[in-house]
């Protein structure tokens, strides 16, 4: 028997970095989506297989074993995983070998959340292949505990997306709130195919903060106050109000340092084409940036991103979370 799970990536529009400091941010599950088939194994191994990153190896009698793929990227990408099949296994009470085989369609370390992406769907469908009741919110505490091991003080918000899908605010002291989107945020990504850490950029803010603690506040400050603009511009559909606070929230990503020379020309250019307002998203440095544009604008946008070296795609929004898709 096997089960397959999935679970969506994520763009945020509002707050990343800040609301790892404590201030609220807004995120929308995308459809794009990672999944991840469980089976049982007669041994006792953890076997781990990445389809589209060509990686393979297995945990088993304490240690671990690569058996295709860089070792270091096998280790950085497969740890989180097998924490979350440990996990889960804590709530089995057994010893148990499982296959796991990744299939994802979301860009890696890009800011679109695919490690969480594949961390939620893992959890689930281990849990359902051995039949535990493993709630949502079980899910989301599991991938949350496995993305601190790769991000070092992440937000949570990552993981709660991917577990709840839809558009949520979320802070870290007060959980998450799905939020009332009237229509489908028309937006579109581009990825500068630069990768980064989201552990070195957290850090970069860190560092701002102890070192200009009284510039700090005020953006912070301002932060919030683009979160709470933006709750009502989503409520009314306000796509003006929308696009200006995003190249607001932009500039403040800017002045605390995690923006890069090909998140500017891509932004740049999809502000020039017309977009209503584009920014960086997810933790900066390189990964992506959204521009948000009126339907006749779409393809001018679409083809700045291309031309200035981006990928460039349509993003929709999904309010599926993680879900069994066949089991
Ligand atoms: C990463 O998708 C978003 C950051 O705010 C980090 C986090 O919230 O954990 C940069």
């Amino acid at each position: 028997m096997a089960v397959t799970a999935s679970a969506p990536a994520k763009v945020i529009l509002f707050g990343e970095h800040f609301v790892v400091h404590g201030e609220p941010a807004i995120v929308v599950a995308i459809d794009r989506r990672a999944y991840v088939k469980a089976e049982r194994r007669d041994d006792e191994r953890i076997y781990l297989h990445s389809a589209n990153l060509n990686l393979s190896g297995y945990f088993g009698q304490g240690s671990f074993k690569v058996e295709q793929g860089d070792p270091r990227e096998v280790k950085i990408k497969f740890e989180p995983v097998f924490r979350v099949v440990e996990k889960v296994l804590e709530n089995y009470g057994s010893e148990v070998g499982l296959n796991i085989e990744v299939n994802s369609t979301v860009p890696v370390a890009a800011g679109l959340g695919s490690s969480a992406a594949v961390a939620t769907a893992v959890a689930a469908a281990v849990g359902a292949l051995l039949e535990i009741n493993i709630s949502k919110e079980d899910i989301f505490r599991i991938s949350f505990e496995a993305e601190k091991v790769v991000h070092g003080t992440p937000s949570g918000v990552d993981p709660a997306i991917s577990t709840f899908g839809g558009t949520l605010l979320y802070q870290m002291d007060t959980g998450f709130k799905p939020l009332d989107a009237k229509a489908d945020i028309p937006l579109i990504i581009g990825d500068t195919g630069v990768k980064r850490f989201t552990r070195t950029q957290v850090a970069k803010v860190q560092e701002f903060k102890s070192k200009y603690p009284r510039i700090m506040e005020p953006t912070m400050r301002a932060a919030r106050e683009i979160v709470l603009r933006a709750i009502d511009a989503l409520k009314e559909n306000d796509l003006e109000t929308l696009g200006e606070l995003m190249n607001i929230n932009h500039a403040l990503l800017y002045g605390v340092g995690v923006s890069d020379e090909s998140l500017e020309w891509l932004v740049n250019a999809a502000r020039k084409a017309g977009a209503l307002g584009a920014k960086l998203t997810g933790a900066g440095g390189g990964g992506c940036m959204i521009a948000l544009t009126r339907e006749e604008r779409q393809e001018q946008v679409l083809e700045a991103i291309q031309r200035s070296g981006g990928i460039a795609f349509v993003a929709k929004k999904t309010d599926e979370g993680v879900k069994i898709e066949q089991s």
